[in-house]
């Protein structure tokens, strides 16, 4: 994976309805090293990483990279959502493309809150790159995933075998302007 290219970085914070959309900040450090030590946020994607090792090697201000979203609810992250061009994807479709990832903290599941910050997150990229597709890989076991992938406009390229488990790659086309 590597970065997106050449986009105007950082963007003013996004508001949606419920939701601010902005850059990380030191004072995200805590609840980024929540996401990723989260059994249940990392049941589909391999496993948790040790709480010890993030720790010492998150950096004073996470993932701070042009296409990396911190999605706060009243003041606090709950979530990150993420797109990278997938230099390295192994499935030819992918390679190349603008990938959207995303992580939420189990106590905002259930909300709606990962929809709303996608959709805003993809707006965004229609924006800023217009005429990207957008591609994503998940795990086909995580119900929550696929369902918030269909509900995005994401469709079926193909399954696949990895990480001993079968993946979805699925594929947004770009925005058409009328
Ligand atoms: C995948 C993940 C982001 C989905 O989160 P989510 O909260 O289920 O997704 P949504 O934002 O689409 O919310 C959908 C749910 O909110 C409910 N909801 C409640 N209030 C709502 C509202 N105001 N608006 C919309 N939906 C609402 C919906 O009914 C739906 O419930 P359901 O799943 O029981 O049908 C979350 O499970 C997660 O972070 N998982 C771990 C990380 C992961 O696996 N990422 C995938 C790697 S690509």
């Amino acid at each position: 994976m590597s970065d997106l290219g050449s986009v105007a970085w950082p963007p003013e914070p996004i508001r949606t309805k419920r939701l601010v959309l902005r850059t990380s900040e030191a004072r995200d450090r805590a609840a980024y090293i929540e996401l990723l030590a989260s059994a249940e946020v990392h049941a589909y994607l391999g496993g948790p990483h040790p709480r010890d090792v993030l720790e010492r090697e998150v950096p004073e201000t996470p993932a701070s990279r042009p296409g990396s979203f911190v999605v706060e609810l009243d003041g606090a992250m709950i979530g990150h959502v993420e797109l990278k061009r997938a230099t390295e994807h192994r499935r030819p479709a992918a390679l190349g493309k603008a990938e959207i990832g995303y992580l939420f903290l189990p106590h905002a599941w259930g909300h709606g809150y990962a929809a709303e910050a996608c959709e805003a997150v993809l707006d965004w990229l229609d924006g800023a790159l217009p005429g990207e597709p957008v591609v994503l890989t998940t795990q086909t076991a995580n119900a929550g995933s696929m369902r918030l992938a269909a509900k995005l406009g994401f469709t079926e390229v193909e399954r696949f075998e990895a990480w001993d488990a079968e993946q979805w790659l699925g594929m947004r086309a770009p925005a058409t302007s009328a």
